[in-house]
């Protein structure tokens, strides 16, 4: 069984009695995919992200300390100015996964107002801005509490934290790229939590640019925790863990070197292959529309008649994401606004690019 850093300090100060504190998480776009998880929440493979800019959650978390800490987690929640009883539930096995590594939990009462810049229910996972946020205002309550904590320290147990609330949560609190999960080639790099791509980016890849095609805005047909369990008796399971990994391999290489053509083979075979292992579990699912399937034809045929670079990855979604240098974007966007916005509902899309992670405001 391999060691991960504990992440328990002594409470070093006196508690603080109330306050507030307010951050901001992006939310990110993995360009090799985590798909297939163990106990509790290890990815199966490591995966690697875009951190985004625009699609963020913002989260305050108003702490007042107990005269007696109590029993069971004291917290109320609010999205959007309104009490989200539905969201407890998500919330309190959080508390539960980090309360010993945050020991002073129990002995607060929370308030945690929590707010999208993306639409509800447009599709985009809010579960990975929605928890770094979180775990990043925690991280500042334990800050208080015990200040010679190093920023790099933070960073790491941020990380930690908010994996334990979901996955691909832990790659939201750093930029402009992370990778989560132990892997060879990549320096640092822990199934415990994201590090910041150790290795000088090229520079086709500064203000990369994501436009997201929101597809279709519906409930997800099938939660992603319960799509990571089906790998586990998923017959490609082992060669796509595998695969995951070789591309880990490959893709360090095309950001370092800037070779967008081969970024396009691995981002575009990346999605089709997440895709691809949705439809061979079982049961077998599909969350790809008519139209997600339209728009990708329509970014090929662009390609081959422009020779431009802009390729598509997909999220456990119907959405789209074109992802493309910032060299293009007037052209892309042009091309977007004629032939792609028909494929969206409500003819919806949003313009985002590359980020640099949570921060508090
Ligand atoms: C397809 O991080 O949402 O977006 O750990 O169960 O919360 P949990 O899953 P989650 O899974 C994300 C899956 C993905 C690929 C990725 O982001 O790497």
């Amino acid at each position: 069984m391999k060691e991960y850093p504990q992440f328990t300090w002594p409470i070093i100060s006196e508690l603080p009695d109330q306050g507030i504190i307010t951050c901001t998480s992006p939310s990110n776009i993995a360009l090799v995919k985590y798909w297939g998880k163990r106990p509790v929440q290890l990815p199966e493979n490591a995966s690697i992200s875009f951190t985004l800019d625009a699609c963020k959650t913002t989260t305050s978390l108003t702490y007042r300390k107990l005269d007696n800490s109590s029993d069971d987690f004291d917290f109320e929640l609010f999205f959007e100015g309104k009490s989200k009883p539905d969201f407890k539930p998500k919330i309190q096995k959080f508390f539960e996964r980090i309360e010993s590594y945050l020991p002073f939990l129990k002995q607060y009462t929370f308030v945690i107002e929590t707010s999208n810049t993306f639409p509800h229910s447009s599709g985009i996972a809010s579960s990975a801005s929605g928890m770094s946020a979180l775990a990043y205002c925690l991280m500042q309550l334990e800050r208080k509490i015990n200040p010679n904590i190093s920023d790099a320290e933070c960073i790491q147990k941020t990380s930690f934290l908010a994996r334990l609330g979901s996955g691909s949560a832990c790659r939201s609190i750093e930029g402009p790229i992370t990778v989560w999960g132990e892997h060879k080639d990549i320096d640092g790099s822990s199934d415990a939590f994201a590090v910041a791509f150790p290795y000088k980016i090229h520079q086709n890849f500064e203000e990369y640019q994501d436009t997201i095609l929101l597809i279709d805005k519906g409930e997800k047909q099938v939660s992603s925790t319960v799509g990571h369990n089906l790998m586990h008796d998923h017959p490609f399971a082992r060669k796509r863990f595998e695969q995951a990994s070789e591309n880990i391999t490959r893709l360090k290489e095309v950001l370092i070197s800037g070779d967008l053509d081969a970024f396009i083979e691995v981002v575009e075979s990346e999605a089709l292959t997440l895709h691809a292992m949705m439809m061979t579990s079982l049961p077998y699912f599909i969350l790809m529309k008519p139209n997600t399937l339209s728009a990708i034809h329509k970014v090929w045929e662009y390609r081959k008649k422009t020779n431009s670079k802009l390729c598509f990855t997909l999220d456990a979604g119907a959405n789209v994401h074109l992802l493309y240098p910032d060299s293009e974007k007037d052209q892309v966007l042009e091309f977007i606004t004629n032939e792609l916005v028909a494929y969206c509902q409500n003819g919806q899309y949003i313009c985002d690019k590359i980020g640099w992670g949570a921060k508090i405001l």
